[in-house]
């Protein structure tokens, strides 16, 4: 069934030659010649300022182009965040990007009366593509894959989306054209069955 996928590019360096903009692209040709509806966001050509007071976060009103992304997001059935791993994590402006992004009232309801927050984002997948220097193995099984357990759990969990998918694309830099085209030709096949 054609699915209505977003996006989301995190890469904080919208240079064409980082590997994370060649993954986005592979991804969303997949889905597209697969028949999916594809929109795509590109964090490093957003504009917003870091969130600092809780009182904006809980209040405040979002920049316009964090409401435009909410409505992106809103849109979508399925979300694809794809990010290279900087020191152990995701780079700092896409966090900087959840933390506008995933405001109370758009993402969850605050919690009432000893209740847990409702999850407003229930009904949407995920598929969080993360690409770094260290072998994949190395990262989840060393690391126990720590920076994308919390993307899953404590960030998209939290807004109800399930399930959240991952792909772990290690030893990039090491990596010939071979390797490469492999891993772009596997993106535009999980792309193609909109997963
Ligand atoms: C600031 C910075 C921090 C990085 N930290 C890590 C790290 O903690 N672990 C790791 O395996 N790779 C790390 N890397 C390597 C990147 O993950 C790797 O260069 C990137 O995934 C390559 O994708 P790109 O071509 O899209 O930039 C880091 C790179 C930079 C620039």
């Amino acid at each position: 069934m054609p699915r209505r996928i977003l996006i989301i590019d995190g890469h904080p360096d919208s240079r064409a030659e980082r590997f994370v903009h060649a993954l986005s692209k592979a991804y969303c040709e997949g889905a597209r010649s697969a028949g999916h509806e594809v929109r795509s966001l590109m964090v490093s050509e957003l504009e917003f300022p870091m969130l600092r007071t809780s009182e904006e976060f809980q209040a405040g009103s979002a920049p316009e182009i964090i409401h435009k992304s909410q409505e992106a997001v809103a849109w979508a059935d399925h979300v694809v965040i794809v990010f290279p791993l900087w020191l152990g994590s995701m780079p700092a402006l896409l966090k900087g990007f959840f933390e506008q992004l995933l405001r109370p009232g758009f993402a969850f309801a605050a919690a009432e009366h000893n209740r847990l927050p409702k999850k407003l984002l229930a009904g949407k997948s995920a598929r969080l593509i993360v690409s770094m220097g260290m072998p994949a193995l190395f990262y989840r099984w060393y690391f126990r894959a720590h920076s994308l357990k919390s993307l899953q759990r404590n960030i998209l969990g939290f807004c109800g989306i399930r399930p959240v998918r991952t792909s772990i694309v290690g030893m990039v830099e090491a990596a010939g054209m071979e390797k490469r085209g492999a891993w772009l030709a596997r993106v535009q096949e999980l792309g193609r069955r909109g997963r």
